[in-house]
């Protein structure tokens, strides 16, 4: 199976410059075993949606609303991303559970996504803390049971990507050895198919640049990669993207 690459370009760039970055990265093709998806800011999706329509690229958003489209003013709904041309939404990212998101929420939000049918991209992850206590499996199965639990039983066959991003190792330059990044990205595809959820694929993110990616994509348990810094620079992603 194809592995997936996510540009997550967090709220760092303006308009302008999601403009010109979507423009160089699809001046080529991704290699042909890879999946690549852009997630820019609500503000940019639009217009990425029509730069990436006749490329190989595909479109992701950075979060959704937990409600259907009504009176919730600020909110972005899944049926409106949809429409945008959005086939893919991170949700939970540790940067929006830090500010107060919850998985009541981030359970609440899957469930749009996947009644709109769009591949909710779930992040999970320890803190320098927890992993310092021993406590990161604990953490991880504690966040998969709070998310998956709430979701109505006809949505465990839905497909699900989990991504594994270990709160320290985000924009650190600190990560996992690969080997033991698979084992965890192995459990939390076993914690899943327990729960029932047969259609979860599993991709690791935290500083991973085009120099460390290809150990990461070596190991058969790792389904792709979710990337932060190195995804705004257009000469290392294209360089990321063609391993
Ligand atoms: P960095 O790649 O900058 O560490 O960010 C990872 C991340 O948070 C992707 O969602």
């Amino acid at each position: 199976m194809n592995k997936i690459i996510i540009a997550n370009w967090k709220a760092n760039l303006l308009p302008t410059q999601a403009r010109s970055l979507t423009k160089k990265f699809t001046a080529e093709r991704p290699a042909k075993n890879l999946t690549a998806v852009l997630c820019p800011d609500f503000v940019a999706l639009s217009e990425t949606a029509s730069l990436l329509k006749k490329s190989a690229f595909l479109l992701g958003a950075q979060d959704c609303s937990a409600f259907l489209p009504g009176a919730h003013t600020g909110e972005v709904t899944a049926a409106a991303l949809k429409q945008c041309g959005a086939k893919y939404v991170i949700i939970g990212h540790s940067e929006r559970r830090a500010n107060g998101e919850n998985s009541k929420t981030i359970s609440q939000k899957i469930q749009q996504a996947v009644a709109e049918k769009l591949i909710p991209i779930i992040c999970v992850g320890e803190t320098a803390g927890e992993r310092r206590l021993k406590k990161t499996k604990t953490v991880l199965a504690k966040q998969l049971q709070e998310v998956l639990a709430p979701l109505p039983g006809n949505y465990a066959k839905s497909p699900l990507i989990f991504a594994y991003e270990p709160v320290w190792a985000i924009g650190s330059g600190l990560t996992p050895e690969p080997l033991e990044t698979a084992e965890i990205c192995a459990m939390i595809k076993n914690l899943a198919a327990k729960a029932g959820f047969s259609r979860v694929t599993v991709i690791y993110g935290g500083s991973i640049t085009d120099q460390n990616a290809g150990e990461y994509l070596q190991q058969s348990a790792i389904s792709g990669l979710l990337v932060g810094g190195a995804s705004l620079d257009a000469r290392r992603f294209r360089r990321l993207l063609n391993l």
